[in-house]
Parts: structure tokens; C-alpha cells; sequence
């Protein structure tokens, strides 16, 4: 099997019915990929040690989903220069889901984190492929084909909507 080029972490086991979306994603472009459990305040010396090991490794990509006080993509990115990509989670803790879209956007000048929408975590693989893309010509290619179904999916709807009017289709 070949080494991991993307890091899927998460600060919960009860996070990946939403980041196992982003799992299925890497899997459809055969990207490969490590998939675990990191909690910032919970194993904070893992996430230290995980982010520091990274690069090293061979990732090239961190996603990295949490949920209510979500400090954890924002601090694995201050401990790495590899691009972090945040998923905020609507977890069991979060009030509403917008203390964790905060939590991993709000970041300070200097240490980004690349935020997707809420339980957004199929967007996160997408992006994690497209920044692999920038130096893999057939992941582009594969990534075109993902964006040509996206559009062809688009105009069927339409078509169906135009032709058949709103009330059958
Ligand atoms: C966060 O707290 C985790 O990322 C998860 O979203 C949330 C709840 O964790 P559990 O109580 O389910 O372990 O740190």
C-alpha cells in the first residue's frame, strides 16, 4: 500500500459519521490517506506530536474535524506548516454549530486554517485532492471528470425542470 499523503484527524470517535465523508472522497481518487483520532484537549500531547511528525512522515495534507470548542485544526496548524484544512462539526457539546465554525475560523494573522461550512468534511477531501492536484496531473484529470459530472448532474435538472415544468419534475 503506498504512504499516506493526507492526514484525516479528528477530536472525537463520535466525529466520523461527518468525517468519514471526507475518507470516502480520497478513496473515490485513490489518494491515500491515515485516518485517526487526535484530541487537543483531551490528548493534547498526541496532537503536539502528530503535527510535528507530519511532513516528516510524507503528509501533505492535514484535515482535521472537531466540534464546540474546536481548537484542534487551529492548533495542529500552529505546529506545522503543512495546510490544514478545518472541519467544523455540529457535535453533541456544539450550542448551534457556530461555536465550531468560529472556533476553526477565527484564526490569528499568520496561522490559517482552511475552513469548509459545517459538517462540511466532503469539501475538505475535495480540497485536500485539489491542492495535491497542483503537482499530480492525473489527480487533475480525475478532478476535472468529479467537475464535469458536477455540472452534467446541473444541466439534467434543469432540462427536466424546463421541459416537464416545476410541478412534475
Ligand atoms: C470535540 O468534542 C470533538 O471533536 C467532538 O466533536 C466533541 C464531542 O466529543 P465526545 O464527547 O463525543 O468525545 O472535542
Amino acid at each position: 500500500m503506498s504512504k499516506p499523503v493526507v492526514g484525516i484527524i479528528m477530536g472525537s470517535q463520535s466525529d466520523l459519521k461527518i468525517m468519514k465523508e471526507a475518507a470516502e472522497f480520497l478513496e473515490e481518487m485513490s489518494i491515500p490517506f491515515e485516518l485517526t483520532v487526535v484530541s487537543a484537549h483531551r490528548t493534547p500531547q498526541r496532537m503536539a506530536d502528530y503535527a510535528n511528525a507530519a511532513r516528516g512522515r510524507g503528509l501533505k495534507v492535514i484535515v482535521a474535524g472537531a466540534g464546540g470548542a474546536a481548537h484542534l485544526p487551529g492548533m495542529v496548524a500552529s505546529f506545522t506548516t503543512l495546510p490544514v484544512i478545518g472541519v467544523p462539526i455540529k457535535s453533541s457539546n456544539s450550542i448551534d454549530g457556530w461555536d465550531s465554525v468560529l472556533s476553526i475560523l477565527q484564526m490569528p494573522a499568520g496561522v490559517p486554517v482552511a475552513t469548509v461550512a459545517l459538517n462540511g468534511a466532503r469539501n475538505a477531501g475535495i480540497l485536500a485532492a485539489q491542492i495535491l492536484s497542483t503537482e499530480n496531473k492525473s489527480l487533475a484529470k480525475k478532478l476535472q471528470s468529479f467537475k464535469t459530472n458536477l455540472r452534467k448532474k446541473v444541466e439534467q435538472s434543469f432540462r427536466s425542470i424546463e421541459k416537464k415544468g416545476w410541478k412534475e419534475s
